[in-house]
């Protein structure tokens, strides 16, 4: 098949949380079953490597026309292609500190209508891709991209064939705007409907109307969209139950604690000695005591009402009164970073907060930590619950979307399970998931190591999700 996977973020390049990475590791797992893949992403920057196909494109969009280039790159088999427009040239993905940038409306619309160019113009080995294609769209930013397939250019009888896919990461941000913005989408108030959502235009709504198929992260997740976990979408996600797949993330090489490049000492599930020494080193890292017996709790997470950063709060004052270190990692709402930036003034000895975004960082905090501590609001799959596993720290997460399906909690008895995965969302729960962890790790080091090498056994290529997207696809009417 001929895949075009449209995304805000695109890892390496481009990222602000799981979105990139997903978007950066899927396509290479496709492309090893043999289909060909085009990853489309605006070009906030110039990317080393890429060089201009010197194509043009002329969009329509409110009210003018406006040029978007082509910069292109070929890295494990994957054709990527960045959008290039003026209004992409910015710090920031979707804003900066002053804020969200006023045009992303704009900028998303022009983002989705390139991509809707690029197979029919962008010549990739000596021909453009053609019209036989599926599009796979990724959350609000290119929920409009359904639209513009059907309205501007099926009904000019281009894309006969062509299904779009829209790939829910995240039903928390829906990309909502003034109803009167839709004049500027240059659709036929045909489409209106679609995009409507109590009077405003919503784009993530649109998607969700318009794609022939949906997919989300984990299939809890899935279920969870069509009951609770829909933000105002349930019933719509209800309504389309039987078009809405559950494929759960994998995961990249790169996080790999045999191979990490962030990493002084890398370690495999049958020689633990390097995390020992990893451990040691973020210790030394952080300026925390080098103490090997007391665990360390990491936390690497976008300081966002999603991730429960008030449940760490609210345990925090508990969990600094034992024998513990406690290390985070994060940047986003300005109470939360207060609290983390607190951390290390009123426990010296204990704790060390960063506030920021560090990639080599996080890598040495899923290396060095013990523990990991995830307990989110709602988690549509989580991937660094993912990573601490295959990085022999086990973690404590809320059971809740993707991190219900990955977390089993440990069961002594049967000596089966890679954490803790708490109920009810609350500090009680949090605090009584801790208790157990600390318990195992002071009393019963053999259970520790067992449950570390749970994690660490665990498959979390992806190869299967691979598989699976590939049966959407075909579900989706793609061939
Ligand atoms: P989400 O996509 O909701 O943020 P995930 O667990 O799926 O949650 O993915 C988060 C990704 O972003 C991980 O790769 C994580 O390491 C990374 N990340 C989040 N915050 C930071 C940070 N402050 N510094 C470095 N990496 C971060
Ligand atoms: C989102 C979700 C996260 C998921 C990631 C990648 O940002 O919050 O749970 O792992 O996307 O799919």
């Amino acid at each position: 098949m001929n895949i075009v996977q449209v995304s805000a973020e695109l890892a390496p390049w481009s990222k602000t949380g799981g979105l990139g990475d997903v978007c950066g590791a899927l396509p290479r797992a496709l492309v090893e079953r043999g289909h060909r893949v085009v990853a489309v992403a605006p070009r906030y920057k110039a990317y080393e490597g890429a060089w201009d196909t010197g194509v043009r494109a002329r969009i329509h969009l409110f009210g003018h026309t406006h040029e978007v280039g082509y910069h292109h790159l070929r890295r494990d088999g994957v054709e990527v292609l960045f959008v290039d427009h003026p209004s992409f040239r910015r710090p920031g993905i979707y804003g900066d500190d002053r804020g969200v940038y006023g045009d992303n409306l704009f900028r998303f619309a022009l983002l989705a209508r390139a991509a809707l160019e690029a197979p029919l113009r962008v010549p990739l080995d000596g021909a453009p891709l053609g019209e036989d294609v599926v599009f796979h769209c990724n959350d609000w930013h290119t929920g409009l991209l359904p639209a513009f397939l059907e309205g501007t250019y099926r009904s000019a009888g281009r894309y006969a064939r062509a299904p779009a896919v829209l790939a829910i990461h995240n039903a928390g941000h829906h990309g909502t705007f003034d109803a009167h913005e839709f004049a500027g989408l240059d659709l036929s108030t045909r489409w209106w409907p679609a995009c409507d959502m109590a009077g405003r235009l919503n784009c993530l709504k649109a998607g969700v109307v318009l794609a022939a198929k949906l997919v989300t992260v984990s299939p809890t997740y899935a279920r969870q969209l069509c009951i609770d976990h829909g933000h105002g979408l349930e019933g719509l996600f209800a309504h389309r139950a039987h078009d809405l797949w559950g494929i759960l993330n994998g995961i990249g090489e790169e996080w790999n604690p045999a191979t990490d490049k962030h990493l002084e000492h890398r370690f495999t599930v049958d020689d633990l000695s390097g995390k020992a020494a990893q451990k040691a080193a973020l210790q030394r890292e952080l300026g925390l005591p080098v103490r090997p017996e007391v665990p360390i709790f990491g936390v690497v997470a976008r300081l966002d009402h999603q991730k429960g950063i008030d449940l760490l709060m609210g345990a925090a004052p508990w969990l600094l009164r034992q024998e513990v270190q406690l290390v985070v990692l994060g940047s986003g709402g300005a109470e939360y970073e207060d609290f983390v930036r607190r951390l290390g003034r009123e426990a010296p000895h204990r704790a060390r907060g960063v506030v920021g975004f560090s990639e080599p960082l996080a890598h040495r905090i899923e290396a060095g930590a013990d523990v990991f501590l995830m307990p989110s609001r709602f988690e549509p799959c989580g991937l660094n619950q993912l990573y601490s596993m295959r990085y022999g720290t086990v973690p404590i997460v809320h059971a809740t979307g993707g991190l219900a399906d990955t977390v089993q909690t440990w069961d002594p008895a049967r000596g089966e399970g890679t954490g803790w995965a708490f109920r009810e969302f609350n500090v009680d729960a949090l605090v009584q998931a801790i208790g157990f962890a600390l318990r195992t790790w002071w009393d019963h080091p053999d259970a520790w190591r067992r449950i570390q090498q749970n994690g660490m056994r665990r498959e979390f290529g992806w190869g299967r999700a691979a598989e699976l997207y590939e049966a959407l696809y075909r579900a989706a009417g793609g061939s």
